[in-house]
């Protein structure tokens, strides 16, 4: 397999959706499945380098239990995305995942659709960011590729940002591109003033080459598309086809 120079975290929430659709109301029958935390395995075995799950305040896929299984039993990193709300804090503050990406969060919205206002809420993510990182989790915040917004992660001392890649990936042509040039810009910021890039949101095998222009990624976090192809190809393969083409970054 080739080695890619930028790290793959698997967010297996739609494993999860799938098993929530069947057995949400009862998880404890001996056919709940999809198991998440054979999803995770699998997904290490083909070379992801972390776990990405969101524990979102409704509960609708990942559950308190499941994450507290992976904590115990995957063999890479956690990645715990989550809302700034002082119950998933509690959890975070027990479960002590590596990583904390957090979100913003609403619970009509179908998927994370825009990213995290860092800018308007200063002191209470300065407030989540220290007691994570006092706990030995590395904190990241989940923002639009915006400079306002970068300068605040840094100022209110998150280690990493993650860029929110959804207006790149749901667009095409020009304003892909335009969106590029804004992912560039807050990449190059935020490697200026110290802070890990990651990306993601709607990346697939097909956008990835296009976003190869942005410098300094170091980590990009990957769902709905492995999930979906796993659904054909089996999770190690879909795992496999994302690593591939992450290798050709920066070749
Ligand atoms: N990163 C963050 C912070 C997210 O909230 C999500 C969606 O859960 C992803 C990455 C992955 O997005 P996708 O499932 O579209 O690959």
């Amino acid at each position: 397999m080739s080695q890619p120079n930028l790290l793959l975290g698997a967010n297996i929430d739609h494993v999860v959706t799938l098993r929530q659709a069947r057995y949400r109301t009862m998880l404890e029958s001996p056919n709940a499945e999809p198991s998440v935390l054979a999803a995770a395995l699998e997904a290490e075995a083909a070379g992801a380098h972390s776990i990405t799950v969101h524990l979102r305040a409704d509960r609708r896929h990942i559950q308190d239990a499941d994450v507290h299984l992976l904590r115990r039993n995957i063999g890479t990193k956690l990645n715990l995305e989550m809302g700034n709300t002082a119950e998933i804090l509690r959890i975070a503050l027990d479960i002590r995942p590596h990583f904390v990406c957090m979100v913003p969060e609403n619970r009509d919205e179908v998927t994370t659709e825009g990213g995290l206002d860092v800018c308007g809420q200063r002191d209470a993510l300065r407030a989540t960011v220290k007691a994570l990182s006092d706990n030995g989790t590395r904190v990241s915040m989940f923002i639009a590729p915006d400079l306002d917004q970068v300068r605040a992660s840094a100022e209110i001392g998150a280690a990493m940002i993650e860029l929110h890649t959804g207006t790149f990936a749901n667009h095409t042509g020009p304003e892909r591109q335009a969106e590029v040039e804004r992912l560039i810009a807050a990449a190059a910021l935020g490697h200026e003033l110290g802070l890990q890039i990651n990306a993601g949101h709607g990346l697939t095998t097909a956008n990835l080459p296009d976003l190869w222009p942005v410098p300094h990624l170091a980590e990009l976090n990957i769902g709905h598309h492995i999930v979906s192809r796993a659904v054909f190809v089996g999770m190690r393969a879909a795992v496999r086809e994302i690593l591939d083409v992450m290798a050709t970054y920066g070749a």
